[in-house]
């Protein structure tokens, strides 16, 4: 039988195209709000000993967790042989570490349980920074596709002359990839955090790329004041028209317009998050990948 893949509400357009690309069925839970703010699910297509492929991308994650638990809880109930999770945005992988006595390891935390719920999980570019892979804090099967070739197409095709910008060193794996692949100059610049919205970027020597067309590449826009910073020092250096490219289109409160205010030119992300500015399709990697993973469980699991 199909495997069956359950859309959770704000992904049915990457949903119906990975159905697709994955030849199963698609369909849409029904969920809503009880009057006391209690979630109601249900699922009425059929998942009695099916593989069901939970899409749900994590962005904005604390409104959605609770009731992602119970669609993959109400899933195994009914029957289902495997839950597995597509998470095109993972969250809660930045808090790696204790910065501050008292605080806690959220990624850690957030790992387990989602573990506790889900067979498997894949999800696209986590932002991997202290932890070496997501086997270092996922128990169940967990694989990262990277959207870099993605990146590096769409650079190919749409900017004659690029010269690939990382704001900062955790932007280099990115940047190496998408320049190495699009076969364009890359340069990586510091950045130093002083708080959520607070960050200052070391000043670019762009003189030996005069002519090309800076594209910013970084994993996530939250706030979006790295490539903000990023732009105002390329603008500083003579630079005009600049365009942004990110994995990840988070884009807090007002932080897309205020990109768009500092002046650059375009900004692109995948669709990883659903966004005006997704102009990168990962399906067919993210797809690639789920189906070696599903092969990979039927292999193990006889
Ligand atoms: C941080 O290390 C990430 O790679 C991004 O640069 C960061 O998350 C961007 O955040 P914001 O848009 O809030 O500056």
């Amino acid at each position: 039988m199909k495997p069956l893949l359950l859309a959770y509400p704000g992904n049915e357009a990457i949903g119906v195209s990975l159905a697709e690309a994955l030849s199963a069925e698609y369909t849409l839970p029904e969920m809503r709000h009880f009057p006391d703010g209690e979630t109601y699910v249900r699922i009425s297509a059929d998942v009695q000993e099916r593989d069901v492929i939970l899409l749900c991308s994590l962005d904005r994650p604390d409104a959605k967790f609770l009731p992602l638990i119970f669609l993959a809880e109400t899933a195994k109930d009914l029957g289902a042989r495997s839950v597995g999770l597509i998470c095109p945005y993972l969250a809660y992988m930045r808090q790696d570490t204790r910065f501050k006595p008292g605080e806690g390891i959220t990624s850690t935390y957030f790992a387990s349980a989602l573990g506790r719920h889900f067979d498997w999980l894949v999800t696209v570019d986590p932002h991997l920074h202290r932890h070496k892979g997501l086997p270092e804090i996922y128990t169940i099967p967990a694989l990262a596709v990277h959207a870099g070739a993605a990146i590096a197409a769409w650079v190919r095709d749409n900017v004659p002359a690029p010269l690939i910008v990382g704001p900062d060193s955790e932007s280099a794996q990115w940047v190496a990839e998408v320049a190495r692949a699009a076969e364009a100059p890359y340069i990586v610049l510091e950045k130093h955090r002083h708080g959520d919205r607070e960050v200052e970027v070391s000043a670019p020597d762009t003189r030996p790329w005069r002519g090309r067309t800076p594209v910013l590449v970084d994993d996530i826009i939250s706030t979006a004041q790295t490539l903000i910073e990023t732009t105002r020092r390329l603008q500083a250096a003579g630079e005009t028209d600049i365009i942004v490219a990110g994995v990840h289109g988070l884009f807090a409160d007002k932080a897309y317009e205020e990109l768009c205010a500092a002046g650059v030119q375009k900004i692109v992300t995948c669709n990883t998050v659903a966004h005006m500015s997704n102009a990168i399709d990962i399906t067919a990697l993210l797809a690639k990948t789920v189906e070696k993973l599903m092969r990979a469980q039927k292999g193990d699991g006889g």
